[in-house]
């Protein structure tokens, strides 16, 4: 029988755990927290209070969902990091504990690692399409930004990243600035479908490489917003549709232009996305529309697997177990990673 791996993410504001058999996904079960939408933001203390809460239920409703028990779990796959140390501690504890009661190994995942492995996912009935090796990965999420040459599962080089805020940062901040609730990407996205993408110009950066940079956009927005509302109080609520659209087309025009120029420099043509911002309709239209134009091959995640989820970890979780690659007991989560390890 193939291997059976139990996943627990907890590195931000999601709890969750999943079941994969082999790569094929058995269960996959997300406790958002909603404790953070009040203060505008995640708050680190309440994340790893509400974590602890749910990583009980959570974890026995994906083993429920899977339709196995404990005894079915060959190891089980936890996030190190990165991520907020509160949160991460308690997956880690939660998988120290359970990998002892049970004598199986434990293994440790990177998180953005992650994001990019839910492309090597399939569901029960039926394969999703993965892509070959190299590719080039756009990880787009609320605390990273990058282009990631992928040569093989575990040989990933990070060609690009921002050097200030990540892509769903610009996204959450721009919405507070307009009195939208949090997580602001999602908002934004959706007032984006009814507004005009070319009503405003925001600033672009002008960074090196393949590196990306969004803190000057967002003071751009906040000024701009600042001058109009001085001389319409209504300016937000009267714009607001063709705010977000314009926003959002900068955003995606910045991440593009760097991937198009990775991509040509590296002579890739599989191109996938991951993390979540990649949840984004008008990033993921933007990138097969260039994919097209290009005849590259490209690969959007399902929905499900955009944002934080244990079905990526899960699966990395595999892919390390056939490598022999386990923590051992002592293994303490990280808040900050510099490689993809
Ligand atoms: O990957 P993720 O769940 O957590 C991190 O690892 O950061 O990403 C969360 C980010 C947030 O900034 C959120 O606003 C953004 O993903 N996001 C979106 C959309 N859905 C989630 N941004 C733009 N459009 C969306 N539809
Ligand atoms: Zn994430």
């Amino acid at each position: 029988m193939e291997i059976t791996i139990l996943g627990i993410e907890s590195s931000c504001d999601d709890t969750s755990a999943a079941v994969v058999r082999g790569t094929t996904l058995l269960s996959n079960v997300i406790a958002n927290q909603d404790v953070h939408r009040k203060w505008g933001g995640v708050v680190p203390e309440l994340a790893s209070r509400a974590h602890q809460q749910n990583i009980v239920p959570v974890v026995d409703k994906a083993l429920k969902d899977a339709d196995v028990s404990l005894d079915d779990i060959d190891a089980v796959a936890f996030t190190r990091g990165p991520g907020l140390l509160g949160s991460l501690l308690v997956g880690s504890s939660f998988a120290k504990g359970l990998t002892l009661a049970k004598n199986i190994p434990m293994i440790e995942c990177n998180h953005l690692l992650g994001h990019i492995m839910v492309h090597f996912l399939n569901e029960k009935d039926r394969e999703l399409p993965h892509p070959s090796f190299p590719f080039l990965c756009l990880l787009v999420s609320g605390g990273h930004t990058q282009i990631v040459w992928v040569r093989d599962y575990f040989d990933m080089e990070i060609v690009g990243q921002t050097i200030d805020d990540a892509a769903g940062e610009a996204f959450d901040k721009c919405a507070k600035v307009m009195g939208l609730p949090y997580p602001g990407g999602p908002v934004i996205d959706k007032l984006a479908a009814e507004g005009n993408p070319k009503a405003f110009k925001f600033a672009k950066p002008s960074v090196p490489d393949y590196d990306y940079s969004f803190s000057g956009l967002k003071t751009s927005f906040l000024y701009f917003l600042r001058d109009r509302v001085a001389e319409d109080p209504d300016f937000v609520e009267k714009n607001k549709g063709d705010l977000c659209a314009s926003l959002q087309h900068t955003i995606i025009e910045i991440l593009l232009a760097k991937l198009i120029k990775a991509a040509k420099a590296l002579n890739i043509k599989d191109i996938a996305l991951a993390g979540g911002v990649s949840a984004n309709s008008g990033l993921r239209k933007a990138l097969a529309e260039e994919g097209e134009e290009r005849q590259w091959n490209v690969f959007l995640p399902p929905f499900k697997f955009t944002t934080d989820n244990a079905a990526m970890i899960a699966v990395s979780g595999y892919f390390k177990y056939l490598k022999n690659d386990f923590a051992d007991i002592d293994i303490a989560p990280v808040s900050r990673v510099a490689e993809l390890w």
